[in-house]
């Protein structure tokens, strides 16, 4: 292994991949990221205490927590669980640096303004994968009667007259968005009367949502389904929850396993979750078993190309495509890839191809030709689950991979790359190493990696 240096952004952790190494054994799944800072946003209802458990320890949690923070409430971190004190809110108005930062703290706003009457929430703007509006949420909330006026990059919404409360009525969504269903369900839980969600997300993380607020004397019906119903209540009580496993964490592990060749199996899941990912995967080659009620193997096969289309839940998630794109990118075969979720989420194939895959990108259609192996690269992360993808392209290529801005990883994954080195990857984090660095020799890299 010839020495080379790659020169890393000042104090920014990279990560070094050896790749083609056989991976083996079991991998615990972490709670689910989209369902915990949703329900998070959800301790707002309660003016009492949220204990919540198998809550993720990840960038975008400790952002939501700041966020909470800065509104009021008292948060205490104990290992995976948190413990929320909702009682007094002291601040209707998020902080710009941090909702830019996330989009999901922008579903702080139906809860905080059904609870308040009232609520500042900066525009979250767009993201790496695409405009990221927020019409929909806006737009629901105004029908069941707030005020919303958009100025500075600041959506200021309240609830008109003397009884603050929002009033219950049926709306449809134009398209099934987890966020806009999330937001509106919440606000829904304190107003008045009863509100009927028309064409909901049916996500898992939407599912886990409503029985947090159910579990807090919330009444929902439907979720899961394409219509919600929600009949208003004056307030809601204390609650202790856990968060379901995260089928995207899960996902991306058995792409892990397919792309290594090797059998692993994940510990906790809910298989049901997974059911399009498991389907597609069957489809691709590999033998996927599931074992009891919350663990899942995956054997390993030869790849074949095989056609996937992202769509809302049921439908094959958006959030797995940059993984499985990394996947076929050895599949022998075309394959093409046609994202239907977000305008802008082919900005991994740049990188991908950097390490020598062939593919075409047609608009939002991706058209990989399958090549007999992938060789190792320096690369640049754009967001989150590309990140995921170079990562798992990494552990299949030939030599060495080096990742770089691995803030995106951590926004979303727990650990992933400690929990790939307990299954046998071969591969270290390497922290902030200043502006040139020159990686050590070949003999102190493997002596590293072994
Ligand atoms: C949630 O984002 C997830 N994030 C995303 O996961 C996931 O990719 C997405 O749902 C789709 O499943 C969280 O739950 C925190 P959407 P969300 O509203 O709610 C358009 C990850 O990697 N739209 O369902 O923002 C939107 O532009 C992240 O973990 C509007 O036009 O997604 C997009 O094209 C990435 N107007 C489509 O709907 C709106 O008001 C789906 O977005 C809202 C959305």
């Amino acid at each position: 292994m010839t020495q080379s240096s790659i020169s890393v952004e000042e104090n920014q952790a990279v990560l070094e991949i050896y790749g083609r190494s056989k991976l083996s054994g079991e991998v615990v799944i972490s709670g689910a990221k989209n369902s915990a800072l949703a329900i998070m946003a959800g301790a707002l209802l309660c003016p009492g205490d949220c204990h919540l458990d198998n809550v993720p320890s990840l960038a975008d949690i400790e952002k939501m927590v700041q966020i909470l923070t800065s509104l009021g409430l008292e948060i205490v971190r104990k290992g995976q669980s948190l413990e929320i004190k909702a009682q007094n809110i002291t601040e209707v108005q998020a902080p710009y640096d941090l909702v830019s930062q996330m989009r999901a703290s922008f579903f702080v706003i139906g809860p905080l303004l059904t609870r308040m009457g009232v609520a500042h929430i900066p525009l979250p703007g767009g993201c790496a994968i695409g405009a990221r509006p927020v019409d929909l949420h806006v737009r629901g909330l105004q029908a069941m009667g707030a005020e919303v006026i958009i100025e500075h990059g600041v959506v200021q919404a309240y609830i008109k007259g003397n009884n603050k409360r929002l009033v219950g009525t049926k709306i449809y969504l134009d398209y099934p968005s987890v966020g806009a269903t999330e937001t509106l369900m919440m606000a829904a839980t304190l107003a008045e009367g009863e509100t009927i969600i028309e064409n909901a997300a049916c996500e898992p993380e939407v599912i886990d949502l409503a029985n947090f607020c159910a579990a807090m004397g919330a009444n929902i019906q439907g979720a899961g389904t394409k219509t919600i119903t929600v009949s208003g209540v004056h307030s809601l009580h204390s609650v202790k929850y856990s968060i379901i496993p995260d089928r995207i964490e899960a996902g991306t592990f058995l792409v892990a396993g397919a792309i290594t060749e090797s059998e692993l199996s994940l510990f906790p899941v809910i298989p049901e979750h997974l059911a399009s990912v498991i389907a597609k995967l069957k489809a691709i080659g590999p033998k996927v078993v599931i074992e009891g009620v919350n663990r899942v193997r995956i054997i390993p096969a030869p790849l074949k190309a095989t056609d996937i289309e992202t769509l809302p839940f049921p439908g094959f998630p958006t959030d797995m495509q940059a993984q499985f794109m990394a996947l076929l990118t050895l599949a022998e075969g075309n394959s093409i890839v046609t994202e239907t979720v977000f305008e802008n989420r082919m900005r991994h194939v740049a990188e991908l191809q950097r390490m020598g895959a062939n593919i075409r990108v047609k608009g939002s259609h991706a058209i990989i030709q399958g090549v007999p192996c992938l060789g190792g690269a320096p690369l640049i992360a754009t967001d989150l689950r590309a990140s995921a993808a170079l990562v798992l392209a990494g552990l299949a290529a030939e030599g060495k991979t080096i990742i770089q801005s691995l803030h995106h990883l951590d926004r979303g994954y727990d650990n992933l790359d400690g929990k790939l080195q307990k299954v046998g990857a071969r591969l270290r984090r390497i922290p902030s190493v200043g502006t040139e660095n020159q990686l050590m020799s070949s003999e102190e890299d493997s002596a590293l990696v072994r």
